[in-house]
Parts: structure tokens; sequence; C-alpha cells
């Protein structure tokens, strides 16, 4: 196996905890991913309550087509996720748009939308790049939205309302390891792959979940725990999202935590400003996803970011790949704007510009897709 230089000293994907050495796809699957995972669990994103006494519930609660609202071309449905556990309840939606002449089951994409709902509008009256849906349908994908802020309030409120409301005994006694919100945020992408699988017209082994920034963290995590999704796809997601922690320019674990402590566990802040010696980092994250599908996209003048951090978890998880017979990235070394890389199984592309994103991207992530799907 070929190992990148470890210019940042990050720790080995391939050592256990115990000092054992991985060298098969199999000893990786069941003893280091698992205590990786549960490393990130534990250490930075926080365990979600034990949800056994929890029903959940979801309805299609409208369907429509064409009319003045609509895109011919596309189908739309609105499902509804109720969660009740004893007498709490609370519900979130999501609308499902699919290319209404397909034939043929789907590939989809799950938007994780941090933004206001106007640029994921479920009535399509305020068309956005952030959520291009209509070049989605065009493109023969299906997608689903869900807006983060109904899943979970995305201010410091205690944990008592949305997803967390559910729980009220952990809003006093919060332990150390207790799930931050985007987890409750991966959560709820999980519950829009829970629809997919009900629904005939989606290719439901072809699914992709897509986030930027707060977002990217998110379907980067998302994608780690829930091994049905096909493809996690990080826009700008820098620190604690796809950026290597340690030797980090721009943001700090000290500068999110000071910020948004109510994202992760709270054992995440005894490793802010001791990067070194955690003993995981963000590639490990990245890592993760192996053998499915992965991609990473940056801007070139995002460096709150970091797109050389970013660029290096990429780098450093690329050998996990090789225990599958695949290749990673295709080429350890950054590329310039506008010069995606798409050959191997981690996708990559840096976009001239500020932090967003866009059409541009967009249509990248789907390019990746086409070639390795269809
Ligand atoms: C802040 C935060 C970042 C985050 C970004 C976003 O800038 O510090 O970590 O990625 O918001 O979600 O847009």
């Amino acid at each position: 196996m070929r190992l990148p230089e470890n210019k940042r000293n990050v720790p080995s994907l391939f050592t256990c905890l115990d000092g054992t050495q991985v060298t098969t796809a199999k000893e990786w699957q069941e003893k280091r991913r698992p205590e990786i995972l549960e490393m990130l669990r534990r250490e930075e994103y926080g365990r979600l309550p034990d949800m056994s006494d929890v029903k959940v519930e979801m309805r299609v609660v409208a369907e429509r087509q064409g009319g003045p609202m609509l895109d011919p071309r596309e189908l739309r449905k609105t499902v509804e996720v109720e969660a009740v556990r004893k007498d709490r309840h609370f519900i979130f939606c999501f609308e499902v748009f699919i290319p209404r002449n397909a034939g043929k089951p789907v590939p989809a994409f799950i938007e994780i939308c941090n933004r206001g709902t106007m640029l994921c509008d479920p009535a399509r009256e305020h068309p956005s790049q952030f959520y291009p849906v209509e070049a989605i349908i065009e493109r023969g994908y299906a997608c689903a939205a869900f807006r983060t802020q109904e899943v979970a309030p995305d201010y410091e409120e205690g944990f008592h309302t949305g997803f967390h409301r559910l729980f009220p005994e952990y809003t006093q006694n919060r332990p150390d390891d207790a799930w931050g919100t985007i987890s409750a945020w991966a959560w709820a992408a999980s519950r829009v792959m829970d629809y997919f699988e009900t629904d005939p017209m989606i290719d439901d082994k072809h699914v992709a979940v897509v986030g930027h920034s707060r977002g990217g963290k998110t379907a980067l995590w998302c994608g780690a725990q829930d091994e049905r999704i096909a493809l996690a796809v990080s826009s700008c997601s820098g620190n604690s999202g796809d950026a290597i922690s340690r030797g980090k320019s721009g943001e700090s674990i000290r500068q999110i935590l000071t910020r948004f402590p109510f994202w992760f566990a709270k054992n995440y802040q005894k490793h802010a400003d001791h990067e070194e010696e955690m003993p995981f980092d963000q590639h490990m994250l990245v890592a993760m996803m192996a053998p499915r599908l992965v991609y990473s996209s940056t801007r070139s003048l995002d460096a709150w970011a970091d797109p050389e951090s970013e660029f290096e978890s990429l780098v450093q998880a690329s050998p996990v790949y090789e225990l599958f017979g695949k290749e990673g990235l295709e080429s350890w070394d950054m590329p310039y704007a506008e010069v995606p890389l798409h050959k191997g199984s981690i996708g990559f592309h840096k976009h001239s510009g500020e932090h967003d994103m866009e059409d541009y991207d967009w249509h990248r992530y789907m390019d990746f897709a086409d070639r390795h799907w269809k």
C-alpha cells in the first residue's frame, strides 16, 4: 500500500488502539473502522440517546405534479416525519422532487439545508443555485431537502426544542459524550434515506447526501454512520468537517467551540488547543466512507475553511480505499481551480471564489455521480 507523506503528523488510520496493524479490508471493517467511529462519536460529535422507545412515523401528506407552480417534468411529494416518545413528539417535513418520466427508479440527492427557506424553496418560486432542483431533475436525479432549523435549532437554547425535546432527562444532565446539533441533523438526513427506501421511484442503492459548510460537516457525519448512503458530499465544510485540524489555518477547534459549542459533544472542548495530542483527526471522518464514494469541494478564497487542510484529509484518507482494491484520490497534489478530480472514489474540486455552493458545484457532484453510477 502506498502511503502519503504525513506532513501534519496525523494519527495512523491503520494502527489499532491495541497497537496491531490493519492490512486487510476485513480487519478495517471489523476492528479499526468501529473503533474510529466510536472515537468520533464520543470525542467530537456526540452520541445519540437510546432511541429504542422512540416511534418514528413517516407519511406522504401531499403529492402534486404540473400546474402553475411546478415544472411539468417533476413530481413533488411532501413527507412528514413524526417522532414520538412517551408524551412528547416532534415533526419535520421535507419535499421530494422526482423526474416524472424516467421509466425506472432514479438515484437521488438529499440536501441538508442550513440556509433560509428561500434557498431551498419547496414551492420553487425562488429558484436558487444553493439547491438547483430544476437542474437536478433535468439530469435525471431525484432530490429532497430538509431545513436544519426544523430539526434542531441552530443557536444555543439548552437542548429543549426540536429533536432534543424528546429527551428532557438530558436537558439538565448532559453526559460529556451526549449528542450535539450536528448529530441531530445527521439523524434527520437518515430519516430521508428511510423514506427513499420505501419509494419505488427511487434507486435507494444510489443516494447521496450533500451539505454546505455546517451542512457539509453533517453530511460527512451522516455518511460515516449510515452505510446506506452511497456518496457523501461536503462543500466547504472546513473545521470539524473535511479539514485536518492539526496545523490548520483559518478556523480552529477553539474558535468553532466558542461560537457553536452546541454543535458538538462536551468532550470536544478538551481538544481545543490540544490538536496535536488528539487520537483522531478529520481524515478519519473521510475514511469512514470507504469503500463508498465521498466528494469534497472547496473555494479558492475560503481561508476560514482552509482548502489546503481540506485537501490534506482526502490525501490521508486515500490509502484506505486501497484495502478494497480501489483508488482514493487520483492525485495527491492539489489541482488548479476548476480542474476536478473525478477518477477515484474520493472526488474533489476547487472553484474560484468565496465560501458558497452553487450551480458549478452541483454540476460537478452530478458529473462524479454519473461517472461512478451510470
Ligand atoms: C461559521 C463556522 C464554520 C461553518 C460556517 C457555515 O463560519 O465558523 O465552521 O462551516 O459558519 O456553516 O457557514
